[in-house]
């Protein structure tokens, strides 16, 4: 059984990663600010949260080039702060746990969410912080593998069928304590392994996050077509 942890005085913040480039889209413009929906994917991603009336604080890690934020009418929110993005994911995260630093506490909730996802649905937010409020560990949103799945040579031919039972396609939100977050991604960099998401570093401390099921349309945008996808997913979950 998880041990469990008083969750009264734990509060939440959130880290908004959003200093990617998107190399996997043709174009200028990093697919955080493509329109879907009529607004930029990153304000529909960070949108769930400001809706909430328990969110201490939002950090979002942009790059050091980004000309596009400062003209969002969200860069001027009371709860949102920016930071330098880094060269990797990882690394936007950790820049902004340190901006957390002397504000959040050790057990406080950080709540990790890709700017690349604007399909977050918040009834399926609230699932995951009630889910994990008590938990010692944290975990993540994530959707079970229902398509068959195959291993591949280099040239695309099937060397075998992956059993798919209990394989899940990891999404984010990722919700840890502040502490052990900092720490295992700190010692995850020193030990130069690569960590594509927070659960990763959590498991190589020897953590167990917890997975919990949320909709599959909580998309990443990575390849053009995503956009559209999410264009159809939100004008449509705004007509329903
Ligand atoms: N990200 C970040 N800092 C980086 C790289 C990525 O904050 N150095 C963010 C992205 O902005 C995105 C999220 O991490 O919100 C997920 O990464 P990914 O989908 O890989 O985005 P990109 O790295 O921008 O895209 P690509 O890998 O196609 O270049
Ligand atoms: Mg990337």
């Amino acid at each position: 059984m998880t041990p469990t942890t008083n969750a009264v005085d734990a509060r939440l913040w959130v880290i908004i990663p959003a200093a990617g480039s998107g190399r996997r889209i043709p174009g200028d413009e990093p697919k955080q600010y493509a329109r879907v929906a009529g607004r930029s994917v990153l304000e529909w991603s960070i949108e769930p949260f400001l809706r909430r009336d328990d969110v201490a604080g939002i950090v979002v890690a942009i790059a050091a080039a980004d000309e596009r934020w400062e003209h969002l009418r969200l860069a001027t929110h009371r709860l949102i702060r920016t930071v330098p993005g880094g060269a990797e994911r990882a690394q936007s995260v950790q820049h902004a746990l340190q901006a957390l630093q002397g504000f959040a506490h050790a057990q406080d909730w950080v709540l990790v969410h890709d700017a690349a996802r604007p399909c977050l649905d918040a009834n399926d937010l609230e699932l995951l912080i009630k889910a994990l409020a008590t938990d010692a560990v944290g975990g993540l949103l994530a959707t079970p593998l229902t398509d068959t799945v195959k291993h591949s040579d280099d040239e695309n031919c099937v060397i075998r069928t992956v059993c798919r039972e209990r394989l899940w396609r990891a999404l984010t939100p990722q919700m840890f304590r502040y502490g052990a977050l900092t720490e295992a991604l700190a010692r995850a960099r020193a030990s130069g392994q690569s960590v594509t998401d927070e659960a990763s570093a959590m498991e190589m401390a020897g953590l167990r996050p917890r997975l919990i099921g949320g909709r599959p349309d909580n998309i990443k945008i990575t390849l053009p077509a995503d956009l559209e996808l999410a264009e159809r997913i939100l004008a449509g979950r705004n007509r329903a």
